[in-house]
């Protein structure tokens, strides 16, 4: 028995011995040194969570010129200009991008059989190499392009008849989210007043995701060890949670997206208890075009509804192939309107006093989204925060605190709980305001409410203090009525013709004027 075992152990180490020998000797002639031909990957393992990032290289290289595919998680690059050969070589590859181009530069040489190579995002920049070894062919490929569905309308799903009000993880966090840090945001929020306020979705942007099991079940990477378990956390205080997603093979930040798996997918939320999907285009671009966005959208759009449980749908797709005259046919609630927003007063105010031509889309159910807000993420002034504040109520625009809720200031809380300027927002006409009258940095918008009352914002955008005087009847708002200033809480004589309000730089006077 035992003289079996061994001829059988002697035999089968011998034959996996040949076998490698066998391996080695074709793998070394496939591929000698110096060879750059073939598949490459370069794997960046993210010890928080345990994601892998891979980057790969699939190059030809052939009299001179080197050609092929570059791969990095979720975009595709199509090789279109190369200099150099193993030694040290230069690579621009593109990929098409709605109406526009992605461009990404590559340096790199072999040394022994790996690939040194790094990514020159300027041209001045310093290059940050990563090391690429040999991977089998095929692997880190494009897979098959799955076609849009035909279009139709999908029904709407009765949610957020007032724009949607709550916290969003990325404008703060971005990909240092987690359980205990949503599940402490909730804790906040349920108890600081928000919740009262008005705010109650708890949304967890990009990053929360792993892979697929062989099921094709999306997995929570380490951060999140148990989205049900986080779900039933949040709404057992009366909160809602939110979660984030993409048509493409992989999200904006290069995490698992729902390509292919989009039921699949919706139904894994419905069972955690997800209330909110904000689905993000990013990836989606590698396989589509802009004008297939509304049929793509659709697509989980039905796939939410058929789950049965109320889930708002949040478009992102930054605003293309206006978005907003086709988001609610997809069964959207609310759909970006531009690209991301920053801490800075540029770009808030560069956002929101754009959103002027879209006021005639936004209806209850369906709302325009100048993205989240910034307010207390400390790169404006408290001044800065209350316009960031009435411009977003004047849009009617979703509310969702985009800062950390477990320690702000006292200003911060009174700004993003002012209730006056909250019922702006909120008002249930549905109406979203525009701008009424202009002059240089001053400007005027007003907002039809519900009940006949009209919201009206003096915004200075210069940094110092002006004036700003105006004739009721110029800006259309009825005389001798009532008003109140809703960051003074007081009333205010607004009997004569004309109004004068002093505002300060970069601040605004918000007023609700009432009565018949
Ligand atoms: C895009 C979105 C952001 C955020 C990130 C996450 O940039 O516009 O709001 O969701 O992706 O990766």
């Amino acid at each position: 028995m035992s003289l079996v075992r061994n001829t059988f152990f002697s035999t089968t180490m011998a034959l996996s011995l040949l076998l490698s020998d066998a391996l080695y000797i074709a793998f070394a002639q496939q591929a000698p040194t110096g060879d750059l031909n073939g598949n490459w990957v370069a794997q960046n393992v993210n010890n928080t969570e345990g994601t892998v990032r891979s980057t790969y290289f699939n190059l030809k290289y052939e009299s001179g010129k080197i050609t092929g595919t570059i791969r990095t998680t979720q975009f595709f690059y199509t090789i279109k200009e190369s200099t150099g050969g193993p030694e040290g070589f230069t690579l621009i590859a593109t990929m098409p991008d709605g109406r526009n181009e992605r461009r990404v530069q590559y340096e790199g040489k072999l040394v022994g059989d790996e690939l040194r190579i790094g990514r020159r995002t300027r041209p001045d920049a310093p290059i940050t190499e990563m090391i690429a070894k040999r991977a089998p062919a095929g692997e880190g490929a494009m897979p098959a392009r799955i076609d849009p569905p035909a279009r139709h309308k999908v029904p709407y799903n009765g949610l957020a008849k007032t724009p949607p009000m709550g916290w969003n993880s990325w404008n703060k966090f971005a990909g240092r989210v987690d359980d205990a840090t949503v599940r402490a945001i909730a804790d906040a929020m349920a108890s600081n007043g928000m919740k009262e306020a008005g705010y109650v979705y708890v949304n967890i942007d990009d990053t929360w995701e792993a892979g697929r099991d062989a099921k094709g079940e999306i997995q929570t990477n380490k951060k999140f060890p148990d989205m049900k378990a986080l779900a039933d956390y949040v709404h057992k205080k009366g909160l809602k949670l939110g979660i984030y997603s993409s048509p493409g093979l992989n999200t904006c930040a290069g995490y698992e997206g729902s390509y292919g798996h989009e039921e699949q997918d919706a139904r894994t939320f419905a069972r955690w208890g997800i209330d909110y999907l904000k689905y993000d285009w990013c990836g989606a671009r590698t396989f589509y075009t802009d004008e297939e966005m509304p049929a793509i959208y659709q697509k989980m759009g039905d796939a939410l509804l058929k789950t049965g449980r109320p889930i708002v749908y949040s478009l992102c797709q930054y605003g293309r192939l206006d978005v907003w005259k086709w988001g609610p046919e997809v069964g959207g609630n609310l759909w970006r309107t531009t690209g991301d927003i920053r801490d800075t007063w540029d770009s808030m105010t560069g956002i929101g006093f754009r959103q002027n031509e879209l006021a005639q889309y936004a209806m209850a159910g369906h709302w325009n989204d100048p993205d989240m807000l910034e307010i207390g993420n400390g790169g404006m002034t408290d001044t800065e925060y209350k316009t960031h504040l009435s411009l977003w109520a004047m849009l009617a625009a979703p509310l969702l605190a985009g800062n950390d809720l477990r320690q702000m200031s006292p200003e911060t809380l009174a700004i993003l709980t002012n209730r006056e300027v909250i019922a702006v927002d909120q008002d249930k006409l549905g109406k979203q305001g525009s701008r009424a009258w202009k002059s240089g940095d001053q400007e005027i918008w007003t907002r039809q409410l519900s009940g006949g009352d009209m919201a009206v914002a003096f915004f200075n955008r210069a940094k110092d203090e002006a004036k700003i005087s105006v004739k009721w009847s110029e800006i259309s708002v009825p005389a001798k009525r009532k008003a109140r200033d809703l960051w003074l809480h007081q009333n205010i004589d607004v009997s004569a013709p004309d109004f004068s309000a002093t505002v300060a730089g970069h601040g605004v006077v918000l007023l609700r004027v009432s009565g018949k």
